[in-house]
């Protein structure tokens, strides 16, 4: 597969980055990793395939309860499919997942072996088929998939799924991490600016956490369709640089949760929106807390706020003015149950997604990637997923697997 030069692998360059998350030894900030060409399959001769999976057998911290497990799979057979992971994400949701704080909860299981039944952490990623059963009629070896459906467990070297369970896409021009997180953040970008409130070429949207993988797919892809945003970020050293960043991407106004606090920040936003004649419709809400209540106070009447993140871990709270005197509308967004009811839709929305940045019209989101490979380590991992906790990163963790 033509996707990377060769390095040496080396066993020593996993283990040595047991140490500070942190440390920038662990991750690739957006380093298009280098790949392994010679492939040395972890198949038996007798066809099985060795797989290794972060999983865990019981809710609470992921540095407490994930474990890496080794297991085999079994030829594929009948409708069955082998599939090796190229890329799979660390989303919020899924440490969320993890520590029982998300509506989802996978089943635990005995299949892969473990003393203890477990599930396999991680919803999104995507997967090359490396084998098919005899029955398998729209997939062949090679081929890219997603997962159909949430909770597969993506953080995994390999799995056995059924080909109903998968997604096949078109793998020409993508890269494995943009193909591995088009399912999630952008479509929620995508549906949020689309199915709320009808804006037009010009129209105005404000949003927080606007430098998150859902605020940054929302600024390109609004301004792909002609819309004007406001943008808030938390307050930082590098602040500069990052409002660039979010305006290079196509931000009209980034400002910081502090500005949006100010008594004169209503004024300031009238300023941009020829005095208040230009309305505001829409305000995508990632954080919750007082920021947000503030942000809801530069809507116009009749506005609508789609809550779909909780970052702050704090309530959004309301005076009843909002709604009462400006019939405010409020909503909330989850993307796995839309894609759920919503299963034609989503697979267009995901294609035109993957060609938006097959194209380039989008960019790619900074992300941090980890390699992982045969020989990298449990804790290697572990600290991975737990330091996603931390805010302030330079991008989504994103492991990256190595073909071996
Ligand atoms: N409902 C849905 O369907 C759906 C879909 C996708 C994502 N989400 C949710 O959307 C949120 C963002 O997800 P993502 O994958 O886009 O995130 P991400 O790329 O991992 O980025 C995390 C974002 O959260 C911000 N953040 C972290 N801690 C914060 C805090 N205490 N207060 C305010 N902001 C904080 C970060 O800002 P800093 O740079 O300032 O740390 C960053 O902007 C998560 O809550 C996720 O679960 C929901």
């Amino acid at each position: 597969m033509p996707i990377g030069r060769i390095i040496p692998r080396s066993p020593s360059s996993t283990s040595s980055s047991i140490c500070s998350f942190c440390e920038r030894r662990l991750w690739r900030q957006n380093a298009a990793l280098p790949r392994l060409q010679h492939q040395r399959r972890q198949i038996s001769a007798y066809g099985y395939t060795q797989a290794k999976a972060l999983l865990y057998s019981k809710y609470g911290e992921p540095k407490d309860v994930l474990s890496l497990h080794t297991h085999s799979i079994s030829p594929a057979h009948s409708t069955r499919l082998t599939l090796r992971f190229l890329a799979s994400p660390i989303n919020p949701a899924d440490i969320n997942q993890i520590q029982a704080l998300y509506p989802v909860r996978p089943s635990f299981t005995s299949i892969l072996g473990t003393a203890q039944p477990s599930a396999v952490a991680g919803n999104e990623g995507v997967a090359e088929v490396i084998s098919v059963g005899s029955s398998v009629k729209t997939l062949q070896k090679g081929d890219w998939v997603l997962m159909k459906h949430s909770g597969f467990g993506t953080w995994r070297t390999h799995a056995e799924a059924d080909e109903s369970d998968v997604l096949r896409i078109e793998k020409h021009g993508i890269t494995p991490i943009q193909a591995g997180t088009v399912s999630i953040n952008p479509c929620t970008a995508h549906r949020m600016l689309k199915d709320f409130y009808p804006l037009q070429p010009g129209s105005w949207f404000v949003q927080n956490g606007a430098n998150s993988g859902v605020g940054r797919a929302a600024i390109q892809l609004g301004k792909l369709w002609g819309l004007r945003s406001i943008n808030v970020v938390r307050d930082r050293p590098a602040l500069a640089e990052l409002k660039k960043e979010l305006q290079d991407l196509g931000a009209d106004h980034v400002v910081t949760e502090d500005e949006v606090l100010e008594s004169r920040f209503p004024d300031r936003v009238k300023e941009w929106t020829r005095g208040g004649r230009e309305s505001i419709m829409l305000a995508l809400n990632c954080v919750g807390g007082k920021p947000t209540t503030a942000l809801t106070k530069v809507l116009s009447p009749g506005g609508h706020v789609v809550t779909y993140g909780a970052m702050s871990k704090k309530p959004l709270q309301l005076p009843a003015s909002a709604l009462i005197f400006r019939d405010l509308h409020f909503h909330g967004f989850w993307v796995s149950q839309w894609a759920e009811k919503h299963s034609e839709e989503r697979v267009r929305t995901v294609g035109e997604i993957l060609e938006m940045m097959r194209s380039g019209v989008i960019a790619d989101v900074p992300v941090m990637e980890l390699e992982w490979g045969w020989e990298t380590k449990e804790a290697v991992l572990k600290e991975a997923v737990q330091g996603t906790l931390e805010g302030f990163r330079g991008g989504k963790g994103v492991f990256v697997f190595k073909d071996e």
